[in-house]
């Protein structure tokens, strides 16, 4: 296995979404929209990035941040790459991409049903907090709200 690991383009969006599509532990929304995407994109270049293998996606991490801390969204590897340290390298150059410019910390939102998920979080040194509720707001309207 020789993967690579590059910053992310908008050119890689087919290939990222089919490969979130297959994976349980990824929620798609209408903010995985292509043009939502590159709006990202346009926002944090320097911090998502996917994993080839000779020319073929197999890992993803979009990685972000607001100016005050960062977030990872869709750390996603293809099964057939799993158990193999990738998600790891793939989560530990956006953290080190963040941490360049200036965050010093990251949060991660993990669906609740997704216990293998959270095992790897937590196995690469993520704590789990149970001080801080997450709750939404959508600022969608009509047909759109429940796809937001
Ligand atoms: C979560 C995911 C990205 C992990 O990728 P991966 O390449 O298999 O993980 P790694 O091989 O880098 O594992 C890193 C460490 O976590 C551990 N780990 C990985 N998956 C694990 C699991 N399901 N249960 C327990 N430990 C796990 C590994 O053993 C390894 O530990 P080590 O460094 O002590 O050897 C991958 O399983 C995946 O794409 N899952 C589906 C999408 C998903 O749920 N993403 C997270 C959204 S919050």
């Amino acid at each position: 296995m020789n993967v690579q690991i590059r910053k992310m383009t908008i050119k890689d969006y087919a290939a990222a979404y089919a490969l979130w599509q297959n994976l349980p532990g990824i929620g798609l929304s209408s903010a995985d929209k292509e043009d939502a995407l590159c709006a990202f994109l346009a926002k944090n270049p320097e911090t998502c990035l996917v994993a080839e293998d000779a020319g073929r996606l197999v890992g993803t991490v979009l990685g972000g941040s607001d100016g005050r801390r960062g977030y990872l969204y869709h750390l996603a590897v293809h099964p057939a790459y799993q158990k193999q340290g990738l998600g790891k390298r793939l989560a530990q150059a956006s953290l080190d991409a963040l941490r360049a410019q200036g965050i010093e910390k990251c949060h991660i939102f993990v669906l609740a049903d997704n216990q293998e998920g959270l095992k790897f979080w937590q196995n690469t040194g993520w704590e789990l907090r149970e001080d801080i509720l997450i709750l939404s707001k959508s600022l969608c309207s009509g047909k759109d709200q429940g796809k937001c």
